[in-house]
């Protein structure tokens, strides 16, 4: 199988990178920059490394034309959190979020459709909870996902006569290096044993992903277990 995968140095889509390849699965993998190419590259020999900066969705334009053939998925992991009230939000955080976390999926989606057609494969969005709850200081970060959320529904009312999956995936807090950010953010201690670990994120994109074709799932929520059982 063959799969796009953004955000894939770090967090839930390094954890996904590395199922894959273990599998033997090919990978095109998606760097902000040419240095972080090369540290993708070195962690996964085996996968084609295309260069663009979701923070400037043009980067995106014709990438698609670099990807052969037909894809089995595309997993839309890359994301950025800023926490902060309305009336403290700056313009550049607000533009970073909406543009990484909604315009450059959009974008990088429009590119690749043709190769996920040919695939009948599945276009997979990592979402959030907070893409379906939004929550006081979450304002830029969650209207962002609630848009990510629409966008999904919206493409996969349109592709379901080209036989295109259109799934996401809405985790809640997830041990990763953005949740200790939101933590600091927060005021809090970081404690990663509280949240779910990103191979159980990943156990379910792999879920949605490996669906024989006779099925989808169009959405999908985890959450973790808080105290664990026993605790
Ligand atoms: N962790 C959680 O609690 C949680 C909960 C719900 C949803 N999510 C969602 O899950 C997804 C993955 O989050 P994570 O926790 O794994 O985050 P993470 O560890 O911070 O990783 C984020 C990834 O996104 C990439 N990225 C960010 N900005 C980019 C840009 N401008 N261009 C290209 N790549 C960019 C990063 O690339 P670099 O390596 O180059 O920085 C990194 O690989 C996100 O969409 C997030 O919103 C996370």
């Amino acid at each position: 199988m063959r799969h796009v995968i953004t955000g894939a140095g770090s967090g839930i889509g390094l954890t996904l990178a590395h199922r894959l390849a273990d599998r033997g699965d090919d990978l095109v993998l998606v760097a902000r920059s040419e240095s972080r190419a090369t540290d993708l590259a070195d962690t996964f020999p085996r996968a084609q490394v295309l260069v663009a900066d979701l923070g400037d969705p043009g980067t995106l334009n014709g990438i698609g034309r670099q990807v052969d053939g037909g894809l089995d998925s595309v997993v839309h992991v890359a994301g950025v959190v800023e926490l902060g009230r309305v009336d403290r939000l700056r313009l550049a955080q607000w533009e970073e979020q909406l543009t990484v976390n909604l315009t450059a999926p959009a974008v990088l989606t429009r590119e690749l459709l043709p190769h996920v057609r040919t695939g009948r494969g599945t276009i997979l969005f990592v979402n959030s909870s907070a893409g379906l709850t939004a929550n006081a200081e979450w304002s830029a970060y969650a209207a962002s996902k609630f848009g990510l959320r629409g966008f999904a529904d919206a493409l996969r009312a349109e592709e379901v006569d080209h036989g295109v999956r259109v799934s996401t995936v809405y985790p809640s807090r997830t041990a990763t290096p953005m949740q200790e950010k939101v933590h600091e953010q927060e005021g809090r201690t970081y404690d990663s044993s509280r949240w779910i670990s990103t191979d159980t994120v990943v156990d379910t994109i792999l879920h949605v992903i490996d669906l024989p074709p006779d099925a989808t799932i169009p959405d999908v929520t985890v959450r973790p277990v808080v105290p664990r059982p026993g605790t």
